[in-house]
């Protein structure tokens, strides 16, 4: 495994030392990323010596901070063929251990703060995030506090208590269970492992890239959909790529990365469409893919730059789209998607119609999670069952706000 050599600021470029655990820039609040001498680990880390390695996303270890590992196999998850679309992938992260793509970011960050001695970490979480950090604490042997909306998915805070984490339900969303915790961090002796508010959770996050990569033969796909709360994926793979164009792994070629978000709860398309360089808060935040719920993303100037370098776009699509999603996806592909997966597909049919992807482009749609975590709210609104909606919106690729 790399040490890293310092976290480098986002916004202002300032180094900063990994000795001790780190949050973000004390100068502007910037995210940190970690930062490795690649020049010299490209001289012993050639993509083919991956062959025949564990298939998690530790496979990547060069590239990884160097501390033992806390592992439950994450990673290293498949990357299907759709039947329906011929040049389109589906990466199935919902089999990752805890259900969600949330695993990675959560390993590498109990990883990191183990080696760091901590011993209390807390999370404001939509639901998937705290069940992953309430998985790999418990395997650390760390405690794991953590805040999330009374309305959270039944599955997601049946997890949490059963890996035997402190769960707080609040009466708000992830905004005000972030803030909770920030009043309290100090006096409780907490870490907070909030979304990009710590460097190693894009760490975990961008072995996806090196996924999508290495499983694509080493060539990047036209494009990448993802559907984005707090955005860690997206900014993680284009790390990433630009790691693997480092090491010599790739070019300088680059996905169209397009975020997509639910209609409830858009500022990414909001930014995106009015042109900014990043997000206002979201009012009255509102869709049943509750990952998506997120009014604030602290990394958007990172997640509305890379739209922008990669020529891709934000866009919004409707709870109605996502469950015909979801269930079409079930019924045609046999992958029984996170309603925040299924948005992907909504996305990917809407920029097909429209364009934006022809269908001789190459596509990966991140399903982010399993189904089978969201039953209570899938069965709520009847998404079993339910015929798909005889007209589908189809044309302009801004869903309403
Ligand atoms: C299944 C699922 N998909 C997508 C997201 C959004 O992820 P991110 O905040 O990394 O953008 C979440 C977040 O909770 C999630 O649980
Ligand atoms: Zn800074």
């Amino acid at each position: 495994m790399a040490r890293v050599a310092y976290l480098e600021c986002t916004k202002c470029g300032s180094g900063i030392s990994p000795e001790h655990p780190q949050t973000v820039c004390p100068k502007d609040g910037g995210v940190l990323y970690a930062r490795y001498d690649l020049v010299a680990i490209k001289q012993s880390f050639a993509s083919a010596s991956l062959a025949g390695r564990t298939p998690s996303m530790w496979r990547y270890a060069e590239v990884m901070p160097d501390a033992e590992p806390v592992s439950l196999g994450e990673g290293f998850t498949p990357m299907l063929a759709s039947k329906e679309f011929p040049n389109v992938f589906i990466k199935d992260e919902g089999l990752n251990p805890t259900g969600s793509f949330k695993a990675r970011g959560l390993s590498a960050a109990v990883t990191m703060a183990r080696a760091y001695g901590l011993k209390k970490l807390a999370i404001p979480s939509a639901g998937n995030a705290g069940s992953a950090l309430a998985a790999y604490a418990a395997k650390a042997g760390i405690e794991a506090h953590i805040f999330m909306p009374k309305d959270v998915p039944l599955a997601n805070r049946v997890e949490c208590e059963s890996y035997g984490a402190k769960v707080t339900l609040v009466d708000g969303l992830i905004s005000d269970c972030a803030k909770m915790i920030a009043e309290r961090k100090d006096k409780e002796g907490w870490f907070d492992v909030s979304t990009l508010k710590e460097p190693f959770r894009v760490e975990g996050k961008k072995t996806m890239g090196y996924e999508v990569a290495e499983q694509l033969g080493w060539r990047l796909p036209e494009g990448i959909i993802y559907p984005t709360g707090g955005g860690v994926g997206l900014i993680g793979m284009w790390k990433a790529f630009d790691e693997m164009e480092q090491l010599g792994w790739i070019g300088p070629e680059r996905p169209q990365m397009v975020a997509v978000q639910s209609s409830g709860c858009a500022p990414i398309p909001k930014a995106w469409d009015e042109g900014k360089a990043s997000a206002d808060f979201w009012s009255n935040a509102n869709t049943l893919a509750a990952g998506l719920r997120v009014p604030k993303a602290y990394g958007d100037y990172l997640i509305l730059d890379i739209l922008k370098k990669s020529g891709g776009v934000a866009l919004a699509v409707t709870d109605d789209e996502i469950m015909d999603a979801l269930r079409h996806w079930a019924q045609v592909e046999g992958i029984f998607a996170a309603p925040e997966g299924a948005a992907a597909l909504a996305a990917y049919r809407k920029l097909h119609d429209s364009l934006f992807f022809e269908s001789d482009d190459t596509v990966v749609l991140f399903n982010t999670g399993a189904g089978l975590k969201y039953l209570d709210i899938i069965d709520r609104c009847g998404g079993s069952k339910k015929e798909p909606p005889a007209s589908r919106q189809i044309g302009g690729i801004i869903g309403p706000y």
